[in-house]
């Protein structure tokens, strides 16, 4: 499938649809507790998002994945599925939130201490975090897309962490998953020119231990190999001229 470039009018949906997935993740922080299942808070950022928002979770159903939010703890490296699972003190976990409003989709994601985190888990989180953010710093149109995954790539494996490979970033818009993949590796001054107008997400999975992933049974839950630790930031931002718009940060918050 072909790379999208927005309209000035479809912009302006993305913006709507990015602010409501960044809204979800700020509505679900305060429930993110010992003791909480995340089969409750994916009931909870389901309820939000169709009863209060009037949009779509976009995951619920897509390509058969039963939840409306992916909810990734520990060793899990993404599509993890919401369930019984009860969360306790010293684990992380990313929530991913994609919702669809009018017609075109918002994608972000966050990890989320649940009491005190170990160094260790600190560490990933920290590290996955400045990956996405030295990503996302030097997006502007003429950048080309090895030079993105060249500095998450450089910044991972400078602090002894890795990248997984199976999954990347993408074009998002009327489509969840549209072209350009965005890897979070690469070579400087390789791949596609980025262009004003598109939209795209940066998304770096970050292991502690080895980059090597494995598939649970239940065919969506992603895990490390080696049982570290792995870590994820996601952000939908705006290529323009002059540099980018994060279309999915609440006005005032950090990325
Ligand atoms: N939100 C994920 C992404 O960032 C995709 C989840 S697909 C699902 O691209 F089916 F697992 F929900
Ligand atoms: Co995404
Ligand atoms: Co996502």
């Amino acid at each position: 499938m072909a790379v999208t470039i927005k309209t000035p009018e479809e912009v302006e949906k993305m913006r709507v649809a990015g602010f409501l997935a960044a809204d979800v993740l700020r509505m679900i922080r305060p429930h993110v507790q010992p003791g909480i299942t995340t089969g409750e808070l994916d009931r909870i950022c389901h309820d939000y998002i169709v009863n209060v928002q009037q949009a779509i979770p976009a995951p619920l159903n897509y390509h058969g994945f039963p939840k409306s939010i992916c909810t990734s703890v520990n060793h899990q490296v993404c599509h993890g599925i919401p369930g019984e699972r009860v969360l306790k003190k010293g684990d992380i976990v990313n929530i991913d939130i994609t919702v669809i409003k009018d017609g075109f989709h918002g994608d972000t994601s966050k990890m989320f201490f649940v009491g005190e985190p170990s160094i260790q888990a600190r560490r990933v989180t920290q590290v996955s975090h400045d990956c996405m953010c030295k990503g996302i710093e030097i997006v502007r149109a003429g950048v080309r897309l090895g030079d993105i995954g060249h500095v998450i790539q450089s910044h991972a494996e400078q602090n002894q962490c890795s990248v997984v490979r199976e999954y990347c970033g993408h074009g998002i818009g009327r489509r969840f998953h549209e072209d350009p993949q965005v890897l979070h590796y690469g070579k400087p001054g390789t791949g596609m020119e980025l262009v004003s107008g598109m939209t795209i997400t940066i998304e770096p999975m970050i292991n502690a231990g080895r980059k090597e992933v494995r598939m649970l049974p239940d065919n969506w839950t992603v895990v490390t190999r080696d049982h570290s630790l792995s870590a994820q930031w996601e952000h939908t931002i705006l290529v323009t001229e002059t540099g980018h718009e994060v279309l999915t940060v609440l006005p005032g918050d950090d990325l």
